[in-house]
């Protein structure tokens, strides 16, 4: 995700643009730049590589002044000349965070004004904007808002004028920004992560403010453009981007995280009107066209992932898709279906099972392939023509959570965008999609106020040895990843059924001592699941339902109900994940195991 710092200082701003930037590495990016202000002239340092690379690169770079960027690619392949900040005549820079949907025509305007475009981005037509009005004679802050008023999307900005040393604009709509206050010195960040080493104390932006920032004073002004105030705030956020703050365990923060993790993951999608192809890259459009399956490849976790997207692929989009755990599908004889989209889905990109089954799938004849992983500059991301980034930051607990429901909001993007491509998705259905998935984090915030509940519940597992997970449809691999959470991070031998299977042999295991956890939401299947629950209650099993509101399962002896929200649709197993995470979190805590490093596990498996 991109990244934004800017910084007006009496020191030179070079280390702290660059400390900023390397904070915001863990979102993921591909490109990176920044600009200062020396002499009346904008220096401007861009790299393709790490910020590692952009810090040797502007080693002689100095000034008082600057803004600065980590990309991570929409508009335009990453690229140096794609990276920011974009400059118009020598004279503005700029830096950008979001899409501007309605670029097309302005860059069709801008050049027919005479301006040349360098660069593939959406973010140029802002730069040559502020231009346009800067040399008419209006101030920087009156040209970037008289230029904003004409921008359709989403963006955070960062403006600096080569003959204006004294001043830094930035302005933002729909993706987050903040100024930070220093001792005699003012900053601007897209996270507050990238501001602590030089202060804490910061402002969030409302939806519309522009801020004309200068070294020993800033002043906001609101969407209609009249001086306003906004509380200076002390951030909370720890040094470290990667501590702990105030959570037990990174598990339990990561869990925590989820809301701001899907917000992340889904900001670049749904701030449209519509869905595009192009989130998946720039050559999607061309592949999904070609494309007449699906066939996912990965481990773990991830895995679990493509089993509920295949339930989603072929009922929303009808493409058929197969699933299959990478470190089998290596090694077996397949026939390959050259048309098929491969999909390789992976938190760390690392994972040598998932490489090897890439190639092993590209050796059969397999052309068309997408990563979806949590880390931009992974291998899996490098070897596949297409990809999307999962936004959820660094996941350091070996358990996987939050890279889970993102992975999940992944594949739910791609199944929209493949149903549509296929005809198979209306405008009306494509806007309550959106809107469903917009309502998403909330949601999620929501079903974290169980924890107390599900954290006395863990209490009963606490000297259990065996544990039985039951779901049905979509929400089986739910079952089957809230069993691995458990066997992972508490010791317990956990396994997971589809329901209507428990009377084909799982049954006999079912006594007193079992306890048979089932995720129950109000779908088409919720009488069958009902009548195999009465199936378990009547070998005295004992039931905990994690069960939608309106189901109407009560609880009574022997059958513990944990009470969810509405059905939420397509949506609902991300939603019903996250009690399986508490519970196996809450279970690991009571078990007194190594809940972030458990026994024999590593986070990323780069071995066979
Ligand atoms: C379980 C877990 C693992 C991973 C698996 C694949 O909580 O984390 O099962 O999901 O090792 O790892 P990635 O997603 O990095 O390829």
């Amino acid at each position: 995700m991109c990244g934004i710092v800017g910084a007006v200082a009496q020191r030179n701003v070079v280390p702290i643009l660059l400390e900023g930037l390397q904070r915001l590495e863990y979102r993921g990016y591909d490109s990176a730049g920044l600009v200062v202000i020396n002499n009346a002239e904008l220096l401007r340092v861009r790299s393709t590589g790490r910020v590692r690379d952009l810090s040797e690169k502007s080693a002689d770079t100095k000034g008082q002044i600057g803004i600065a960027h980590t990309r991570w690619a929409t508009h335009g392949a990453p690229s140096e000349r794609n990276a920011h900040p974009h400059l118009s005549r020598d004279l503005i820079a700029v830096v950008h965070n979001g899409i501007i949907e309605n670029y097309e025509l302005l860059r069709s305007r801008l050049i027919a004004a005479g301006y040349e475009f360098t660069s593939d981005t959406d973010t140029e037509v802002i730069t040559h904007l502020v231009h346009s009005y800067y040399s008419q004679g209006m101030s920087l802050l009156a040209a970037t808002q008289a230029a904003i008023v004409e921008l359709v999307g989403a963006f955070a900005i960062g403006v600096v004028a080569a003959d204006n040393p004294d001043q830094l604009i930035c302005a933002r709509r729909g993706s987050p920004l903040l100024l930070g206050v220093g001792i005699e010195e003012h900053f601007i960040a897209s996270d507050v992560s990238a501001l602590l080493p030089v202060t804490r104390r910061v402002v969030y932006l409302e939806e519309g403010d522009v801020v004309q920032v200068e070294r020993l004073s800033y002043q906001i002004f609101d969407a209609s453009g009249n001086p306003v105030q906004r509380a200076v705030q002390t951030s909370e956020m720890s040094n470290e981007s990667v501590s702990l703050g105030n959570y037990r365990h990174y598990m339990q923060k990561e869990i925590h995280e989820q809301p701001q993790a899907l917000a992340d993951t889904l900001e670049v999608a749904c701030h449209g009107h519509s869905l595009s192809t192009g989130l998946f890259g720039a050559d999607a459009a061309a592949v999904f066209a070609e494309v007449d399956s699906v066939l996912i490849l990965a481990c773990g976790t991830s895995y679990h992932a493509g089993l509920v997207a295949r339930y989603w692929l072929e009922e929303i989009a009808g493409i058929a898709c197969t699933v299959e755990v990478a470190s089998e599908y290596r090694y077996r004889t397949s026939v390959a279906n050259p048309r098929a989209l491969v999909v390789v889905i992976s938190q760390s990109g690392e994972t040598a099972d998932t490489q090897a089954a890439l190639n092993h799938a590209k050796s059969l004849g397999h052309i068309h392939t997408l990563a979806i992983c949590n880390v931009a500059e992974s291998a899996l991301v490098r070897l596949c023509k297409l990809r999307f980034l999962t936004r959820a930051g660094p996941e350091i607990g070996v358990a996987s959570t939050k890279a889970f429901t993102t992975q999940l909001v992944a594949l739910f993007l791609l199944t929209l965008v493949l149903a549509k491509q296929r005809g198979r998705l209306s405008a009306e259905q494509e806007q309550q999609h959106l809107q469903s998935l917009r309502h998403l984090p909330l949601a999620t915030q929501h079903v974290l106020t169980l924890e107390p509940l599900i954290a006395t519940l863990a209490e009963q597992f606490a000297n259990k040895h065996h544990a039985l997970f039951l779901g049905r449809g979509m929400h089986y691999p739910i079952a089957l990843e809230g069993a691995l959470k458990l066997k992972e991070i508490s010791y317990i031998h956990a396994e997971a059924y589809p329901a209507g299977e428990l009377k084909h042999g799982p049954l006999a295991l079912v006594d007193s001592d079992m306890p048979v956890i089932s995720v129950a939401p109000n779908d088409a299947l919720l009488e069958k699941l009902k009548s195999n629950l009465q199936e378990v209650r009547a070998r005295g099993g004992e039931l905990y339902v994690f069960a939608d509101a309106d189901t109407h399962i009560a609880a009574s002896e022997g059958i513990h109900v944990l009470q969810m929200a509405e059905h939420a649709g397509y949506l609902s197993p991300i939603l019903h994940t996250i009690p399986l995470q508490l519970l196996a979190y809450y279970v690991a805590l009571q078990k007194g195991t190594d809940v972030d490093k458990p026994r024999n596990l590593a986070k990323s498996v780069t071995v066979e």
